[in-house]
């Protein structure tokens, strides 16, 4: 059912946990299953220096938000703000069509976590 990169992910998550001291943190609850998923990230000169994820989801929802991290580590809070949830899964190399809700928990999240980040630098 699942692709090996997929069942890599699944298997040997990256980034996993929540980081401590967060410069933002989001976190979204799946409208079809009720899972949910948590992103947390550092920032410094604009770019997302660091990110973890935290998930109570499936291995889809698990291999999305390892990905996700992987995708976004590096990149300008406007790069990271364009990446979608479609992107994460076809950087899965493609999701089962029931399993593509989960991989929508983690862009969504992420996007959620800058939204915190920006709120806390305008005061
Ligand atoms: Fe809930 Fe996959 S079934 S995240």
């Amino acid at each position: 059912m699942y692709n090996d990169i997929v069942i890599d992910h699944f298997t040997n998550p990256r980034n996993t946990g929540e980081l401590a001291d967060a410069d933002g943190s989001g976190k979204v609850g799946s409208p079809t299953c009720g899972d949910i998923m948590m992103v947390t990230i550092k920032v410094a000169d604009n770019r997302i220096q660091d990110v973890k994820f935290k998930t109570f989801g499936c291995g889809a929802a698990i291999a999305s938000g390892s990905m996700l991290t992987e995708m976004v580590k590096g990149k300008t809070i406007t790069e990271a703000l364009q990446i979608t949830d479609a992107m994460v899964a076809e950087a899965l190399g493609g999701l089962p069509e029931p399993k593509l809700h989960c991989s929508n928990l983690a862009a969504s999240a992420l996007h959620e976590a800058i939204k915190d980040y920006q709120a806390k630098q305008n005061g």
